[in-house]
């Protein structure tokens, strides 16, 4: 067996693997502590301004073995040295998802090892335990990516509730439908973010709908954010490219400050000063400055993850694995994916 720790031989090595949406992930963790986390961004869907889902499953086809064949050599392991396989179970794309799932399911039969299902969005929130700074229980975390927009109380590793989230669209999918918009290439989140830096946040206003409780909208914005553009390259067909950073800036300034309003609801109405974010969207320079700059006026502990643990990676699954596997929570090779899965 591989030396890992002179003392004792590891109790748990989970390969872990993710296939949700559009990235091909595989992990490996040895008693919790991430040692290899591969992933395969697929760049086929571009030029289509957002996923293609039967390109996203024929991709994650071509990318698991290699994907997985490159996090075991990654952290120097044997394929007969796993203790357990874990996947993705939803949500997310049902054909992609299941691409993951067969792969997972496979592998353990022919090893003989039990298999691990793993909530996406639970584990987003669980990848603050991959880094040294953990947040302390109970916390609030602020979950955002291209598909969810929600806010949790973290109560312990597995026990979450939702206290609020959007009643339509996602956060991310307003920063990709509004970066196609301004004829940016998908993923449009990092490039607004990008333009957003250089630009001034309060050069163009926009109504925010408030939202009964803890929840969110944004397809009215959205729609704000089209109507906009339309009126004023109607005016001025080279609007987009003279303001393009003012746009982006004032657009995600905006979104920002829809995300802070209800997180600081949720803080109040809980008492909870531990705030955490945390998916794809979390990546945001803007979201993450704001949250700090926040933060330190309302005495919140705040946790943000590394860039690379912020938008889908398997590394995150395998943390949520860590966890399920100390409670013997294994599954059955008989369960299959949910696309539109809950906590
Ligand atoms: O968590 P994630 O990788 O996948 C899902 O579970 O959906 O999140 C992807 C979303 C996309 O909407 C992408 O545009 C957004 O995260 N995103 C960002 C940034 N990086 C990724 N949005 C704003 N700023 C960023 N820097
Ligand atoms: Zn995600």
């Amino acid at each position: 067996m591989n030396k890992i720790n002179s003392l004792s031989p590891p109790q748990s090595i989970i390969l872990a693997i993710e296939s949700s949406c559009d990235e091909t992930s595989a992990a490996v963790l040895i008693d919790g502590k991430v040692r290899s986390n591969v992933v395969a961004t697929q760049t086929i869907h571009q030029k289509f301004g957002g996923v293609v889902p039967e390109l996203a499953s024929r991709a994650h086809q071509q990318n698991i073995i290699p994907v997985v064949r490159e996090a075991l050599e990654n952290a120097k392991i044997n394929k007969n040295q796993l203790t357990s396989i874990a996947y993705t179970k939803g949500p997310g794309l049902l054909g992609a998802l299941l691409v993951g799932s067969s792969f997972a399911k496979s592998f353990a039969l022919a090893l003989d090892l039990p298999i691990i299902e793993v909530n996406h969005m639970q584990a987003h929130i669980l990848a603050h335990f991959i880094e040294d700074k953990k947040p302390n229980f109970p916390f609030i975390c602020l979950t955002v990516s291209g598909g969810h927009t929600q806010l949790v109380v973290v109560k312990n590793y597995l026990e979450m509730e939702i206290i609020g989230q959007t009643l339509d669209d996602a956060v991310g999918e307003a920063f990709d439908k509004t970066a196609k918009n301004l004829n940016l290439p998908y993923p449009g989140g990092p490039l607004i973010d990008k333009y957003a830096a250089i630009g001034n946040p309060l050069a163009y206003q926009f109504p925010i709908v408030e939202m009964p409780e803890l929840n969110f909208s944004f397809s009215g914005i959205k729609t704000a954010f089209l109507y906009f553009l339309q009126n004023n390259t109607k005016k001025d067909p080279l609007f987009i490219e003279n303001n393009l950073s003012d746009i982006c800036a004032s657009i995600q300034y905006t979104l920002i400050q829809i995300l802070l309003k209800k997180l600081k609801k949720a803080s109040l109405n809980t008492g909870i000063n531990e705030i955490a974010i945390a998916g794809g969207v979390s990546a945001n320079s803007g979201l993450r400055k704001t949250l700090l700059e926040e933060g330190k006026k309302l005495n919140w502990n705040v946790y943000i993850p590394k860039l690379e643990y912020c938008t889908d990676n398997a590394a995150m699954i395998g943390m949520a694995a860590y966890y399920k596997a100390i409670e013997k929570q294994f599954s059955s090779q008989q369960s299959s994916p949910e696309a539109g899965l809950l906590f």
